[in-house]
């Protein structure tokens, strides 16, 4: 199996009223607004936004896509385009050479289980009445997959000896587990995974992706996630993609990620001109009020910089070495494809 992205962009159309009240197109209210600004106001604008732009990768049975970016960057529309939900405006999605880009959403659903979170909305189909077998059979049957096959994928996610328990009396994590079940019994599932983890304990969350972990490993599941906690893109990734106002600003496997992500953000309190000045050869991603942040690649370059600092007899109030946050990752990244396109060196002061 073999998931090909090509160029994939989504727009919307968005409303602006002179008072600045916005709506969008796929709202039923959509067409009102068109009535309202053809017919009775001049003050309303259309406005093409792209939620996602140009967006290209390749995955093959087994593995693990991260998408990673900040709220609103564009995860689960590009979730939602690839789960037949949404068209998309640009672009193609090809699997096993079969162009799927206009195809109608069963033919996404024969290979793409969405799931938008493991315990409220993902499972909403399951029955606490009837057994985690019967839940499953009555779901094979729905969308006319192998009844056969439900032993098979109560084993896989560890639920063979709870098969005829009601799923009533399941905890949260079995839940999440029989969710996973269900998606298995399409073959070759590539699950679109949004922010499935949010709501779930620290211990059902780490419990879920070991299991998931080790259904990609199996090769039994393709799974594309999608969410904002470094954490569980490391614990999970073969791929990471980043985001950014919609655009993939970094496309790249778990260590050319980690390469990003280990680094150090050195937070310094002073007078911002000469900091900047003496951090030179780092990258400074924030100069304003009276402090100066830079992500730093070792302990050694802090080092370096704390001599400099000294050498120089440049007075500072307070020093903070931390790991960065997914935010001074991104301006991270911005800022270093913003001076490699401009020719410039590491250094970019805001
Ligand atoms: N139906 C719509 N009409 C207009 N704009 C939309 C629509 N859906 C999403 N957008 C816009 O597209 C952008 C991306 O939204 P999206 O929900 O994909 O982001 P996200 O990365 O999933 O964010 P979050 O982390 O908050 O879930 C946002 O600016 C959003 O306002
Ligand atoms: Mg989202």
């Amino acid at each position: 199996m073999t998931l090909r992205v090509e160029n994939l962009s989504r727009a919307f159309t968005r409303y602006v009223f002179a008072k600045r009240v916005s709506y969008s197109s796929d709202d039923p209210g959509g067409f009102l607004n068109e009535v309202f600004s053809r017919y009775l106001s001049r003050g309303v604008r259309r406005e093409r936004v792209y939620a996602v732009r140009g967006v290209s990768f390749e995955l093959s049975r087994g593995k693990v896509l991260v998408v990673i970016g900040p709220n609103g960057s564009g995860k689960t529309t590009l979730l939602r385009v690839l789960a037949g939900l949404l068209a998309p405006t640009e672009g193609r999605i090809v699997l096993d050479g079969v162009d799927l880009t206009h195809a109608p959403f069963s033919a996404y659903a024969r290979h793409f289980t969405y799931i938008p979170g493991l315990t409220a909305s993902g499972a909403l189909w399951l029955n606490a009445g009837l057994t985690a077998r019967r839940c499953l059979e009555l779901y094979a049957e729905a969308y006319g997959l192998d009844r056969s096959r439900v032993p098979e994928v109560l084993e896989l996610v560890g639920l063979a000896e709870h098969a005829d328990a009601r799923v009533g009396t399941f905890s949260t994590g079995m839940v999440g587990r029989l969710v996973l079940a269900a998606g298995l019994l399409k073959e070759a599932s590539i699950y679109l995974m949004d922010e499935p983890l949010v709501g779930l304990s620290r211990e059902v969350a780490l419990d879920v992706m070991g299991l998931l972990r080790s259904l990609a490993s199996e090769a039994k599941a393709t799974v594309i996630y999608a969410t904002n906690d470094l954490e569980e893109a490391e614990r999970l990734a073969d791929y990471v993609l980043f985001l950014h106002e919609g655009r993939q600003v970094f496309y790249g496997t778990l260590d050319e990620f980690r390469g990003l992500a280990r680094r150090l953000v050195l937070e310094v309190e002073g007078p911002p001109e000469l900091l900047v000045e003496a951090l030179r050869g780092a990258a400074v991603v924030d100069a304003s009020g009276g402090r100066v942040k830079a992500v730093l690649s070792s302990l050694e370059e802090a080092h370096e910089v704390l001599r400099e600092l000294s050498a120089r007899g440049i007075p500072f109030k307070s020093l903070r070495v931390a790991p960065p946050t997914v935010e001074e990752i991104y301006m991270h990244v911005i800022r270093r494809r913003g001076s490699a396109s401009a020719g410039a060196g590491r250094v970019a002061s805001s």
